[in-house]
């Protein structure tokens, strides 16, 4: 078995090799002087199974390129089997024609990936379950929430909890982590979108005055949804709002939303890299997915049970 990184999140690759007790292979993964990508695999990898990590997150288009690129190598010098490893798939959010004359982009990245040479998916919290079958490869799709549980009930087990989804959409996702915290009820925050990057709090389903609420999403991004969900359990009464969000795209003044915000905290994972404006928040928090990916990646190389890691 190999471990392949691109350059979108070194720190994770790095930490996945580590829990693997292997090396990275050695390869560069590097550009021309007129920014075309490049790679160069400096150690045999006929007949291997290797498993490239590398997160579609922001620059989005390059992350993928570099992923394509990595994958065609793989596939021109023989490796065995591969799997494309997502801690964070960029795009998945264009899962569905908004109106006419749109794309399905979700749909187009998976049959690039698919037709550069994956054999396999390994991603983290894809926006919508169905994505899975996007990919006419097998595909795993692992959750954030027993590491979000383990946290949440390490620092507050002794609270009144109650798990909030940010919107209806995240509901299913919501009662899961509900689920691991002991059965803790669930309210739901009724949001309308009237554009992309704007989000607007209309009501809140559930009776959330003086709950510890926790908050969960997938992803957040310009920090709207979040930062007005907080708003709204604080007005109507919550003794505190904490969040916990798998993929922290944190994109244009997030950040500083989150800081300025009403809540406790933002628990992110590390399937984006942080930024140092994140690392630097006294509000946000980074759990790492390292173990998980690496425990599944394990399971897949010696073909056991991955989704028995989450019984
Ligand atoms: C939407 O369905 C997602 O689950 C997130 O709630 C959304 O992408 C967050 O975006 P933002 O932080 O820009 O409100």
């Amino acid at each position: 078995m190999k471990i392949l990184a691109g350059n979108s999140n070194l720190p994770l690759a790095r930490a996945i090799a580590g829990y693997l007790e292997l090396p990275l292979t050695n390869a560069d993964v590097r550009r021309f002087a007129d920014d075309e990508i490049f790679v160069e695999i400096h150690e045999n990898v006929r007949g291997e199974d290797v498993f490239v990590v590398q997160s579609t997150s922001a620059p989005a288009n390059d992350n993928l390129m570099e992923l394509l690129i990595c994958i065609d190598a793989l596939r021109r010098a023989s490796a065995k089997r591969i799997t494309a490893v997502l801690p964070y798939f960029g795009y998945a959010r264009q899962d569905r024609k908004p109106g006419p004359r749109t794309p399905i982009s979700a749909k187009l990245v998976a049959n690039l990936i698919t037709t550069a040479g994956a054999d396999r998916v390994l991603a983290v919290d894809l926006h919508a379950g169905q994505i899975q079958g996007f990919f006419d490869i097998p595909t795993d799709n692992l959750y954030g929430a027993p590491v979000m549980a383990a946290d949440i009930l390490t620092r507050s087990g002794d609270q009144d909890l109650m798990v909030v989804s940010p919107d209806v959409g995240g509901v299913v996702r919501a009662r899961a982590l509900a689920r691991r915290l002991n059965n803790a009820p669930l309210a739901i925050v009724d949001k309308r979108r009237d554009k992309p990057g704007s989000s607007e709090v209309m009501n809140i389903i559930g009776d959330v005055a003086g709950q510890h609420c926790i908050l969960i999403d997938d992803i957040i991004d310009s920090g709207g949804t979040l930062v007005n969900a907080a708003q709204a359990l604080m007005d109507e009464g919550a003794a505190s709002v904490t969040a916990y969000l798998t993929h922290g795209v944190l994109s244009g003044s997030a950040v500083e939303r989150v800081t300025n915000s009403a809540l406790k905290e933002l628990v992110i994972t590390d399937t984006i890299q942080p930024t140092a404006a994140a690392l630097a928040s006294p509000k946000i928090r980074v759990l790492t997915i390292a173990p998980l990916i690496g425990e599944a990646i394990h399971r897949i190389a010696e073909e056991s049970s991955v989704s028995s890691l989450f019984d």
